[in-house]
């Protein structure tokens, strides 16, 4: 804890900041949702192998909508030439917005863009990519501007469409979660990468370069996934991290990333197994004569992290699930002594995992130091893993102070949704208030026409 909190401020400073693996990029978001927030907007969301398309309408009253379609990112392109990988996500959106029946000369609609991987924010639409994570490589990305990038493709097909906000999915969660729940001040994703942001008070925030005014306040997107890149975990990484490590797209990054998230977990459960083989420790019975080394548990990403959360759903000396998930890989007709251990190694896995993610969250929710917070949370593994919260807040119970009542939530759709509300929330602070309430004649209900000055509130 103490680690995180030095690299978190060799991160805020400008003098520092440049060295400093943990980022703490500001995202010139400076302000939460109240729930009024009115209107229709599109996001898309891209931070893993799925992107979602999604119209969403903002009801006020802290009540949202709305529509999503899913596509598979290939890894064609996740690997592919950059210009691809947008034109990409075009067509993508073309294709939900025929489908809703959205595609009208007339309108032109704002859109959020969800982009779950570090950049350094120019301003609320505008970010350069400072490295690739979670699988992603695709070259001429790096340093762009990534909303020029995607306008571009928008453009070129013609897509009556102006992105508007980039955020973080970290960001997305907290602002969807704020909108239900107003103490919350932290936004923490735990799926395919992990990583935190949380409201910093501005002169906590060195390398700021905007004004000064109310909210003297920004949201901090961490990338906490590269704690660690300088070497100060190596104490407590074990000889499984590094080969994680070593056979990644990414060696010597997003270190703490790796001992946490779900693209990484279930390659370190398999790698413990393999040592344990060959030790002579596990899976005796298959020693002799093991001939099928095509098996999934003999190739790098053959346990999934999904496996991880299907053997700790087993309780007592049945071992029904991890039966199943050791046959999937190759193991027929294991022992109970054989699923015992492969549950014990899961467990102990994931409990790092989750202690390591939870001592992080506490040095959040301790600097911040109100006496109330909620934590927006979102992602697959902190979802589908039976345990995984429990154990969080075992750790966090211990480690925050005991002055603090905290919170975790899950917040549903939220990294779509927050693209969605950071639009509205950064147009609502940066309105005149003494406007905010009259009537505009010309504006139809729903009509997204200006979103500088129209399309989230309706009122306006
Ligand atoms: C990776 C990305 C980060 C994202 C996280 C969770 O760490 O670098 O931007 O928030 O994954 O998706």
């Amino acid at each position: 804890m103490r680690l995180l909190e030095d690299e978190m401020d060799a991160g805020l400073s400008p003098a520092t900041h440049k060295k400093a693996c943990v980022k703490m990029f500001p995202t010139y978001v400076r302000d939460t949702p109240d729930g009024s927030e009115i209107g229709q907007v599109l996001a898309l969301d891209l931070g893993g192998t799925n992107f979602r398309v999604l119209l969403i309408n903002l009801l006020g009253h802290a009540q949202i909508t709305l529509t999503s379609k899913i596509f598979v990112i290939p890894q064609s392109i996740m690997l592919g030439e950059g210009m691809n990988l947008f034109r990409h996500l075009a067509d993508c959106l073309l294709d939900f917005m025929r489908k809703e029946n959205l595609v009208k000369s007339n309108v032109r609609y704002p859109l959020g863009f969800t982009f779950s991987f570090p950049c350094k924010q120019e301003g609320l639409a505008s970010a350069r990519l400072t490295s690739w994570t979670k699988g992603f490589s695709c070259p001429g990305v790096v340093n762009e501007d990534v909303v020029k990038m995607l306008q571009q493709a928008l453009d070129e097909k013609n897509i009556n469409v102006q992105c508007v906000a980039l955020v973080n999915d970290t960001v997305g969660t907290l602002m969807a979660c704020a909108y239900k729940d107003p103490h919350t001040a932290i936004g923490l994703i735990l799926g395919t990468g992990t990583n935190a942001c949380y409201m910093e008070q501005l002169d906590k925030v060195g390398t700021w370069d905007g004004d000064y005014n109310e909210p003297k306040q920004v949201i901090i997107n961490m990338e906490w996934g590269a704690f660690g890149d300088n070497n100060k975990l190596n104490d407590i990484r074990t000889k499984y991290d590094e080969e994680v490590d070593l056979s990644s797209l990414n060696p010597g990054k997003q270190l703490f990333e790796k001992m946490i998230s779900g693209m990484y977990m279930g390659e370190i459960v398999r790698l413990i197994i393999l040592d344990l083989m060959q030790r002579e420790l596990l899976f005796l019975g298959h020693r002799e004569g093991y001939s099928d080394y095509k098996a999934p548990l003999f190739s790098r990403g053959g346990f999934y992290t999904k496996f991880v959360s299907t053997v700790e759903t087993d309780e007592g000396i049945g071992f029904s699930n991890t039966r199943r998930v050791l046959e999937d890989i190759g193991i027929l007709n294991p022992t109970y002594d054989d699923c015992a251990i492969v549950q014990h190694i899961s467990r102990h896995v994931s409990k790092r995992a989750a202690r390591l993610a939870g001592a992080g969250l506490a040095v959040l929710i301790n600097r911040i130091n109100r006496s109330n917070v909620t934590v927006g949370v979102d992602g697959s593994l902190y979802r589908y893993h039976p345990r995984f919260k429990r154990n969080m807040e075992k750790c966090m119970q211990t480690l925050v102070n005991k002055n603090i009542k905290f919170k975790l939530a899950l917040s549903d759709d939220g990294s779509g949704k927050g693209a969605a509300l950071v639009a509205s929330v950064a147009d609502r602070s940066s309105r005149p208030k003494t406007v905010l309430n009259q009537q505009s004649e010309s504006d139809e209900p729903g009509t997204p026409i200006n979103f500088q000055r129209t399309v989230f509130d309706k009122t306006y």
